[in-house]
């Protein structure tokens, strides 16, 4: 008894685990924390996350990067994906809650990144994000700074949603469309929303099927250039469904 609850202990105290190799992916709970450096060879650095925390449904992370060159390519997309929340189609969504407690610990001056959602979306139930299978990419921008914009153009100003004002950019990416809620009014440090409203949006305005399915969540950060500490102290995502 006694030494099952130490071992219980000594699990708990080693939770946090972190990863540096380029494709590295840690289990999380309901969630995936991968690295996913992805476009490390436009630039020179380096970057490494880690798993803080996990509970039911929810988890914490950080990463923390330096890179430098390429200041127009996006260096990575450290995230952390859900493994529960998809295969639903978007028509079939009854809600969405979702919640992202993040802050930067340390950031150097001028740095250029997003911190944002990543939702992929397509014909088939099931996807793998940027694969054939991909119809849109929506992102959503809770911070982006330094300059940098999304794929395509600006296609929509001052769209309310969630309570908050945003920018919709629109253009396509390999085979896919890439739709970008920009936040215009400041950071969203305390995300605490439901996606639904998104989606209700681009089916009502950007000519989204209602039958495409949801096959990834994932929410991270994309650097360009520069150094940082990027703390997500709570994250969680569900979809309710018919
Ligand atoms: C980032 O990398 C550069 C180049 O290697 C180095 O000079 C700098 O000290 C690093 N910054 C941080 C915060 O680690
Ligand atoms: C694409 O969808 C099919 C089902 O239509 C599935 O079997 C396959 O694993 C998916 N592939 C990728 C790369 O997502
Ligand atoms: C994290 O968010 C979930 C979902 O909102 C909430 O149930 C949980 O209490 C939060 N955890 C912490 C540590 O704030």
């Amino acid at each position: 008894m006694l030494f099952s609850l130490s071992l219980l202990l000594l699990a708990a105290l080693s939770a946090a685990q972190t990863i540096s190799g380029p494709l590295d992916c840690l289990p999380a709970g309901n969630y995936q924390l991968c690295q996913n450096l992805w476009g490390r060879t436009s630039g020179v650095g380096s970057q490494s996350s880690t798993l803080v925390s996990k509970a039911s449904n929810s988890v914490g992370w950080s990463t923390t990067w330096n890179w430098s060159n390429g200041p127009n390519a996006v260096k990575s997309y450290a995230n952390v994906e859900s493994t529960v929340a998809k295969g639903v189609q978007l028509q079939n969504v009854v809600s969405a809650p979702t919640t992202w407690t993040w802050s930067y610990s340390t950031r150097s001056d001028g740095i250029r990144a997003d911190v944002a959602y990543d939702i992929w979306t397509g014909v088939p139930q099931v996807g793998t994000p940027a694969s054939k299978n991909s119809s849109y990419e929506i992102m959503i921008w809770l911070s982006g700074l330094g300059g940098i914009q999304p794929v395509g153009s600006a296609v929509t100003r001052g769209i309310s949603l969630a309570g908050h004002t945003w920018d919709l950019w629109r253009g396509p990416n390999q085979n896919w469309q890439v739709l970008s809620f920009v936040i215009q009014d400041g950071e969203a440090t305390n995300f605490n929303v439901d996606l639904n409203e998104f989606f209700k949006y681009i089916i009502a305005n950007q000519g989204v099927a209602p039958t495409q399915y949801i096959q990834s969540i994932q929410a991270g950060t994309e650097p360009f250039t520069g150094s940082a500490v990027l703390v997500t102290s709570n994250y969680s995502v569900a979809i309710n469904h018919k």
